[in-house]
């Protein structure tokens, strides 16, 4: 009995000690941010690890090995949904001025949530301890400080399509030619006007980003560094901190975006946010969907902005053109509509994954959010993209590159192009045939992107900080990439051979002048 009791204690020690306490930093208020995060603890709690998750989007229930700290105000400070509304975008009214408020707002944010009283009584624990950070980029590069508060390995996680801002952290700048930045609505190939556009995009991110490097310096010095003092540190420097990320965990794959080249030290998980079993739908919406002869056209443009402020014209002319459709439609509105077709249904908040999955859903019509993209790659249903603002013309551009899309504008003749669009869609196989093809392609990869996920925050706590994985460029300042300082020395000694050159037939020549006097 003795003996057993002892087998078992070492049995459970032996599980306690793979059990790795982690620092989930989410800071990013907005719903698609929100279920990026709640994977991450979802995944890494059923591996057996203890999660500590700072939020901006609360979980509805917290599972034991959890605890979370909520980021209430996050949203006040960084109203994403007045910012981005539907008639900001109607108007045109996002522009470059948007692009330096948004930096703004966000460092405004993150200031405030590292200065949160109860975030800084949780750094200055000395008791608190985590065996890695894994911190959201989301326009900040500043929560790299909590990993050197705690002084373990720095995850990133981006939840874009790999772009220049992040590359930078972990490897270099991408070559704008053909890489986009995040924002960017081009998409290579390039021809010359918007490789110039891109270049120039890339350029200006960098420009915003060194124009606040004073305040972000401020914001990371006080913020964390009277926690580092406490436990008796001294707080490296920022640049030490913010390019020293074991790693960086991609909401990307390359069936889904463009297959960019990319360093050992980042890992594409795309997909890693659609559980193995989807939820079953609602009663309601299954008999819908099952009893949909012609198919289910699914509509939604994403958790932010709202249906029910298009413009009136709008959203009567698109109620024209589903009523006149054979097929049901499923459309996210967050309202009642009067005198709806029998064949729209409205719903506040879909089960998404659970309408996708459906064998009768046919046509998904989208913002373009990279979540509803990868949702619609996995499930193998080709997309109508109405692109709002950030990635979304990036994402839908890339589906449309890709043969699974089509792209309508969103303005005033949207409904008219909406129509001619779903026609194409449901009357040519094509699409169909593609978005199979690349479903494969997606779902085909060694392991499943949620157990490459914790494979890979294992290896990093494994091996302090995974420093094999460690881009050489990193290392290297651009005047050295670009053999600036080898093209110098060309050209001192050019000019010296030159001038030396000159100076021998000069002199030659005055020696034969000396000669003929
Ligand atoms: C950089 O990361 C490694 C591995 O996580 C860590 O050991 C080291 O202390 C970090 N250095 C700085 C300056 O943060």
């Amino acid at each position: 009995m003795w003996a057993l009791k002892t087998f078992i204690w070492i049995v459970l020690a032996g599980c306690l000690c793979d059990a790795y306490k982690l620092l989930l930093v989410f800071t990013f208020p907005g719903k698609s941010h929100g279920i990026l995060g709640e994977a991450y603890v979802r995944n890494l709690i059923k591996a057996g690890h203890e999660v500590t998750y700072l939020t901006a989007s609360p979980l509805n229930t917290i599972p034991p090995g959890v605890r979370q700290i909520y980021m209430k105000d996050n949203i006040k400070v960084y109203p994403t949904e007045s910012f981005v509304n539907i008639e900001n975008i109607m108007n045109n009214a996002l522009t470059l001025n948007d692009a330096f408020r948004h930096f703004a707002m966000v460092l405004t944010m993150v200031n405030h949530t590292i200065t949160h009283e109860e975030v800084q009584r949780l750094m200055m624990d000395p008791n608190e301890r985590f065996d890695a950070v894994i911190a959201e980029w989301m326009f900040s590069d500043l929560v790299c400080g909590f990993a050197a508060v705690f002084q373990c390995p720095l995850i990133w996680s981006s939840s874009m399509d790999p772009h220049n801002l992040v590359l930078a952290l972990i490897d270099e700048d991408p070559n704008p030619a053909y890489t986009p930045d995040n924002m960017s609505p081009v998409y290579p190939p390039f021809n010359f006007i918007e490789r110039t556009i891109s270049l120039l995009a890339s350029g200006l991110m960098n420009y915003i980003i060194w124009n606040q490097r004073a305040t972000e310096l401020e914001v990371f010095t006080n913020g964390f560094g009277p926690a580092a003092a406490k436990r008796g540190h001294v707080l490296p420097s920022y640049d030490e901190v913010k390019y020293n990320g074991s790693l960086m965990l991609g909401n990307s794959h390359a069936s889904s975006g463009l297959a960019v080249r990319l360093p050992q030290s980042y890992k594409p998980i795309g997909g890693y946010h659609i559980e193995d079993t989807v939820e079953p739908l609602p009663k309601e919406w299954q008999k819908i969907m099952d009893e949909a002869e012609n198919g289910v056209i699914y509509f939604s443009m994403g958790s932010i902005l709202k249906s029910r402020e298009f413009p009136e014209q709008i959203k009567n002319g698109l109620l024209k053109v589903f009523r006149g459709l054979k097929q049901t439609v499923i459309w996210k509105f967050e309202d009642a509509i009067p005198d709806l077709p029998n064949n729209v249904h409205l719903v506040d908040w879909a089960p998404q994954q659970g309408i996708l999955a459906h064998p009768n859903c046919i046509l998904f019509i989208t913002h373009g959010g990279l979540l509803s993209t990868t949702e619609a790659l996995h499930f193998g249903v080709p997309l109508i993209g109405i692109p709002m603002f950030a990635d979304q013309f990036n994402n839908v551009n890339k589906a449309v590159s890709k043969g699974i899309a089509l792209h309508v504008k969103f303005n005033y003749d949207t409904p008219q192009n909406l129509k001619v669009a779903i026609e194409e869609m449901l009357g040519n196989q094509k699409y169909r045939e593609k978005i199979n093809e690349l479903s494969f392609a997606y779902h085909h990869r060694p392991a499943p992107p949620s157990a490459e996920f914790v494979h890979w925050v294992e290896h990093v706590i494994a091996t302090r900080g995974a420093p094999h994985l460690r881009s050489p460029a990193l290392r290297v300042p651009i005047y050295q990439k670009m053999y600036l300082d080898l093209a110098a020395v060309v050209v001192v000694l050019v000019a010296v051979l030159v001038k030396g050159v000159k100076w021998m037939f000069a002199s030659k020549k005055e020696d034969f002048s000396k000669k003929n006097r």
